[in-house]
């Protein structure tokens, strides 16, 4: 969320810092295969450092081959959520705005984090970490001075030298830049896509016929000048946020047309009471916890529970998926709650990984009064309201041959006047001037108001998909036994994996290989991402593909060319069934899909 509020700049939030959760919440006698998977990644092809041949730097990285389409796939679950079932259309902003967006939102003034650099070794750290990393609570709710002192006896992250005498500053975090040619117009890259959809407001508002509520949705990349980028996929310069903005009139909050569909929904919630008591969650349903007041309202309880949904179904253990609120002093100064849904990993504790606020009418208010443009939606009323209204008709005759060049601002000034039996008092240009009663008539009616602008709040659910997909990977990392020998497997859910299916000839002659060749083209066909791959011994084949997450194998054998059948094999438990081949493309459609379980084929 945002870092630091505008009305207190030196202000950030005490968003639990990956460094305390890594030494002290990890699940005792769990692996941490942080190691491991990133080999892997490398290896295989998932993801790698940038520029490598230039030495990398850090906070930036490039998605390989298979990771790419994993990445892919995670953000197309996204889209079956939020534009399938919502009916939230997509817009694509640019990843650079003008100044003047970011003066608006705040950004300029308060996207901070606090800093400081060790004496010792100069290396740049987040202030805040090293601090709640040596033991200190709060850090990041701190005056910067008051955290420059306590910082004095905590070990630099990097040295692990005690760091004594240091400053805390704060370091704003967009990537600035010049738009055209000299630096004739300061722009910045953008630190989330959401600001593109606020100023995109009007032009949503008439896309919907002006009706609310509406969503706009947005999957792009994000950048943030990260002062100590050391968690791999956690924490990058460059980023990818799936974010979607949901303006909704401010008095039907608690009004979601489709909350029935997660009423029921139960999980676990870790609320800001419980933290502050120190207690653990508390499991109720989202009907439960909007009645209670533990949820804003209905629509934040929908998403928190509409993510849960959507992280499972990536591949998320629910064990391992936890939501968060806010402490009322760490919640952002556009919000008035917010809930982020936190995954353990094994490496870095828990890790933030959606955010869902209730952005309130900050961003609109803020927008439309930098811009000068209104940012309201006009709400018609079911039925016209009578409304008494006065209206003040001047006798413009005599005004205007009285009064001559000031005789118009002096109509106007008389509409908003409040008249005396005697007449009214009106200011033109600084000078007071009193108008007799007979010169103008005051008429009481009762009006038709047909409704009324209001400024929408906002509802933001915010993904980072990095996040997600670099849990997905620990997640799915295991290592089992196969043929005598240590298997690795990546139990990737088939949603998500990047190939779908391996397609193999036991020997590529005979014409199983023209068979083989014939099976991948009709999955093709099938819009199923299927790898042909006939080199070695078939059992290499199939590690070959466990280690990147395929969840089935298709394999051609002898009995293939007589009997029409072929054998599918499933990744996790390693057992094969046959099917006719005429079977094959539909079957592994529904798997993939998740429609059929392997057992029920
Ligand atoms: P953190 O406190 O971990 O820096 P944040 O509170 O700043 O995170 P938000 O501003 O709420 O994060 O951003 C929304 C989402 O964008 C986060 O939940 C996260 O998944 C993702 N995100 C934010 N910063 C980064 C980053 N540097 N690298 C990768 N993903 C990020
Ligand atoms: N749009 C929410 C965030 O990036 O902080």
């Amino acid at each position: 969320m945002f870092r630091s509020p505008v009305i207190d700049p030196d202000r950030s939030i005490a968003q639990p810092s990956d460094w305390i959760y890594r030494r002290d919440i990890v699940r005792p006698g769990s692996k941490d295969v942080f190691e491991s998977v990133m080999d892997l990644a490398k290896r295989r092809g998932f993801i790698w450092p940038t520029s490598e041949c230039y030495g990398a730097v850090a906070g930036f990285i490039d998605y390989g081959p298979l990771g790419a389409m994993m990445k892919r796939r995670v953000e197309n679950v996204w889209r079956e959520f939020y534009v399938i079932q919502e009916g939230y259309y997509e817009i694509e902003c640019p990843t650079i705005a003008q100044e003047a967006v970011f003066i608006a939102s705040g950004h300029v003034a308060g996207f901070a984090d606090k800093m400081c650099q060790c004496p010792h070794c100069k290396e740049f750290l987040r202030a805040d970490h090293v601090a709640e990393a040596g033991g200190i609570k709060n850090a990041g709710t701190m005056k910067n001075e008051d955290l420059s002192l306590a910082l004095a006896p905590c070990k630099c992250l990097a040295c692990e030298e005690v760091l004594g005498k240091v400053e805390v500053f704060s370091f704003n975090l967009m990537f600035g830049t010049s738009i055209g040619p000299g630096s004739q117009r300061t722009g910045y890259l953008r630190p989330e896509t959401a600001q593109g959809m606020f100023v995109d407001f009007g032009r949503l508002l008439r896309f919907y016929r002006d009706k609310l509520p509406f969503g706009a949705v947005q999957i792009g990349k994000s950048y943030r000048n990260e002062i100590s980028p050391r968690q791999g996929m956690i924490r990058l310069r460059e980023f990818t946020q799936a974010e979607a903005e949901i303006f909704v009139h401010p008095n039907s909050k608690n009004c979601h047309p489709m909350f029935r569909r997660y009423a029921d929904y139960t999980m676990p919630l870790l609320t800001s009471d419980k933290q502050l008591a120190d207690e653990p969650t508390l499991t109720l349903s989202m009907q439960e916890a909007v009645e209670r007041g533990i949820i804003a309202n209905e629509y934040v309880a929908y998403y928190v529970a509409m993510t849960h949904a959507l992280l499972v179904k990536i591949g998320i253990r629910p064990e391992r998926l936890r939501f968060r609120q806010h402490l009322p002093d760490e919640l952002a100064h556009y919000a008035n709650d917010c809930w982020d849904a936190e995954i353990l990993s094994d490496r870095f504790g828990w890790v933030e990984t959606v955010g869902i606020a209730d952005r309130t009418d900050y961003d609109l208010n803020a927008h439309a009064k930098a811009s000068g443009t209104p940012m309201t939606v006009f709400i018609q009323y079911d039925e016209p309201e009578k409304v008494p209204r006065r209206r003040i008709i001047p006798n413009m005759g005599v005004l205007g041959k009285q009064y001559r060049n000031k005789a118009k601002a002096i109509f106007d000034a008389l509409a908003e006047s409040t008249p005396t039996p005697e007449g009214a008092d009106v200011v033109v240009d600084g000078e007071k001037i009193h108008i007799p009663k007979d010169l103008f008539e005051v008429r009481d009616e009762i009006v038709d108001v047909r409704g009324e602008e209001i400024v929408p709040h906002v509802i933001e659910p915010s993904y980072g998909i990095d996040r997600m997909c670099y849990a997905i990977l620990e997640q799915a990392y295991d290592e089992d036994e196969a043929d005598g020998e240590t298997r690795v497997v990546m139990r990737l859910s088939p949603k998500v994996a990047p190939v779908q299916v391996a397609v193999f000839p036991l020997m590529s002659r005979d014409g199983l290989d023209t068979m083989a060749r014939e099976i991948q083209e009709t999955l093709q066909k099938q819009n199923i991402l299927a790898e042909y791959d006939d080199s070695g011994a078939i059992g290499r084949r199939y590690r070959r593909q466990d280690e990147i997450g395929t969840p089935f194998a298709v394999t051609v054998d002898y009995d293939s060319l007589e009997m029409q059948t072929v054998t599918i094999r499933d990744r996790d438990s390693m057992k094969q069934v046959r099917v006719p081949v005429d079977r094959v493309p539909g079957t592994i459609r529904a798997l993939v899909d998740g429609k059929v379980k392997f057992g029920e084929i």
